[in-house]
């Protein structure tokens, strides 16, 4: 089966149609999906997509645009909820230098307080890094080491990418490994083993070709995995079962 380690079906852009949608995954071989929290306002919706479909399992965390929104009431919430069944992960955390739209050290403040209560609560980490490669780098050897995590949207060299798959980190790929323009992650994907490599949407966002600049889903995944087997020379078989079992065990499924 297809698993999505990356989604936000509790995005608005979903409010018209999530339940038709969320319906078709089984037949469209979408086993499981991972819905991925991004501020404190998608908790409470995570929360309700995994109480009403088994197939879908939750992580809760605050996404480094909005981590000037954490305070300590807050984060002893995200504490308890990471403690029910279906919420298997923290995330998304991590830095973005690129929209920079809190204070790096509000970030990195945050970022860290999230990855030591991951550790101490043995969860993996979904790990958002935008512009920001060198202070997440020496963030995660100090903080994460160890523990298991995904980069997830990687974005970075093919060198950066070895490093992290060292330090027994997943990469997440999605729709931009498609894309034409996309080279560097191309390369990222043909240099690091598939027992790396986890697929994800991150939709709404980030639809594959051909539905470039729509909104994504996560029946798209089969283009994503076609392009990763052919850049891996392997089939598209061989590389939704290698990505499903690297998902299982990043997650712990
Ligand atoms: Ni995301």
């Amino acid at each position: 089966m297809i698993i999505d380690t990356h989604a936000h079906y509790d995005d608005e852009q979903f409010d018209t149609d999530r339940e038709e949608l969320l319906k078709n995954m089984e037949a469209g071989g979408i086993g499981l999906i991972v819905n991925v929290g991004s501020t404190i306002e998608s908790w409470d919706k995570i929360m309700g997509l995994t109480e009403r479909y088994p197939f879908v399992y939750g992580a809760i965390g605050v996404h480094p645009d909005e981590a000037g929104s954490l305070d300590e009431e807050k984060f002893s919430r995200m504490s308890e909820l990471l403690d029910l069944d279906k919420i298997i992960a923290v995330g998304e955390i991590g830095l973005d230098y690129y929209w920079d739209k809190e204070k790096h050290d509000i970030q990195k403040d945050w970022f860290i307080r999230q990855l030591d209560l991951a550790r101490e609560k043995d969860m993996p980490v979904i790990i958002h890094s935008r512009e920001a490669a060198a202070d997440t780098f020496e963030i995660m050897k100090q903080h994460a080491a160890g523990m298991k995590a995904v980069i997830h949207c990687y974005s970075y060299s093919p060198e950066m990418a070895r490093e992290y798959v060292k330090m027994g980190y997943y990469i997440g790929v999605g729709g931009v490994v498609t894309f034409k323009n996309a080279k560097k992650l191309k390369q990222v994907v043909k240099e690091i083993p598939l027992e790396s490599v986890v697929l994800e949407t991150d939709c709404p966002y980030l639809a594959p070709v051909p539905y470039r600049g729509k909104r994504n889903c996560s029946l798209y995944l089969p283009y994503v995995a076609e392009q990763i087997a052919e850049l891996k020379g392997k089939t598209v078989e061989e590389v939704i079962q290698q990505t499903e079992k690297n998902s299982r065990e990043l997650y712990d499924l």
